[in-house]
């Protein structure tokens, strides 16, 4: 049975079943976490075995101090310190050198190692708690839009997990920005909470892995291979102006196709359509990011037969929604 916590009183409870070798849901800054105790294999298996994770796609572990690092990391740049003043607590992974001693299948065999400090009350409560390090990837079955709030977390793992602490819905939206710190130059590895620009008043030059863009280029960051967030029905995004999206539109309504939209304010003001899916203002990114992933799992196969998305511009955390989407969708049309 999976336990229903509300965070205050819950909070004891749930720390003890991370410290029991449990696997717990959590609510973080990004998105929800599944997590377990990242020194113990059997532990972390468990957030394998509830998600359906393919083995070779590595954790991130999140600690509730600095001085934690030390336990699971070692030797890293003055690039991932700079990373840390700047940005911790907060939606930034640093990928640095692994010490060897998180369980292996952490960090699914590579020598480095992905953590993070969340910037959340209750995570934070929780990890100062537990004081140990937890590995904890999103807690959605594998393949499926990550959760912004308790219920999508029942939704998918009721049954498969000790328990979840609700902590209301999550503040961004989209997962932290991973970026490889060991070299001088950081790397942005998957794009994120923490945005390009923010990452470029801090250092002079900032990377992006070219397989971000390059579909033929190998992803350094694993989990970036797969296919992701996926909504149940097929998903596809209409590039060009609010007019090319109208058209498109009354297309597929021609063919007989029930259709439901993922749009901004701004978009849906000007169709007249039953199934919409408002994501904030495309003025306004950050709110398209808070929506993005509970609107696409707001379309079941009983409801539509497509969705249809609108982009969004591919600056601050809009590189993140696009990112997100564009692993999501069938096709760009
Ligand atoms: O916001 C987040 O980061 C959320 C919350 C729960 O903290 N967590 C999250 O975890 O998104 P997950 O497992 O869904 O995504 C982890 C990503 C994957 O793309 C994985 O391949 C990458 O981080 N990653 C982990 N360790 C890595 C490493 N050593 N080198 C490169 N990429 C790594
Ligand atoms: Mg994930």
């Amino acid at each position: 049975m999976t336990r229903l916590w509300k965070q205050e009183d819950g909070m004891r409870e749930a720390a003890e079943a991370l410290s029991a070798g449990e696997a717990v849901a959590f609510p973080t800054e990004t998105v929800y976490g599944l997590g377990a105790d990242a020194t113990r294999e059997e532990a972390v298996q468990k957030i394998f075995d509830a998600k359906g994770r393919p083995a070779d796609n590595p954790l991130i572990v999140h600690i509730g101090e600095r001085e934690e690092l030390a336990t699971i990391a070692a030797d890293w740049t003055e690039t991932a310190e700079k990373c840390m003043d700047a940005f911790w607590p907060g939606p930034l992974t640093i990928i640095v050198p692994s010490n060897g001693k998180a369980a292996k299948n952490v960090t699914a065999g590579l020598q480095t190692i992905g953590v993070r400090m969340p910037d959340h009350p209750t995570a934070l409560k929780l990890l100062r708690e537990v004081k140990l390090p937890i590995a904890a990837p999103s807690a959605n079955s594998s393949g499926k839009p990550s959760p912004t709030s308790a219920e999508h977390v029942y939704q998918d793992l009721n049954g498969k997990i000790a328990g979840i602490v609700d902590g209301g819905r999550t503040g961004v939206g989209v997962e932290s920005t991973v970026v490889d710190c060991t070299a001088e130059i950081p790397v942005i590895l998957r794009p994120g909470g923490v945005t390009k620009e923010q990452l470029e008043e801090v250092f002079e030059e900032v990377r992006v892995d070219p397989a971000l863009s390059d579909e033929e280029e190998k992803p350094k960051s694993p989990g970036m291979k797969y296919r992701h967030y996926a909504p149940e029905v097929p998903l596809l995004l209409v590039e060009g102006d609010d007019e090319r999206f109208v058209e498109k539109l009354s297309f597929y309504q021609q063919e007989g196709k029930r259709v439901g939209v993922i749009a901004s304010r701004e978009l849906a003001e000007k169709l007249d359509h039953p199934r919409m899916a408002v994501c904030g203002s495309r003025t306004d990114l950050s709110e398209v990011a808070v929506e993005l992933y509970g609107a696409l799992r707001s379309y079941k196969q009983s409801d539509v037969d497509v969705i249809l998305a609108e982009t969004f511009e591919e600056t601050e955390v809009g590189a993140a929604v696009m990112n997100r989407l564009k692993k999501a969708a069938d096709r760009i049309i």
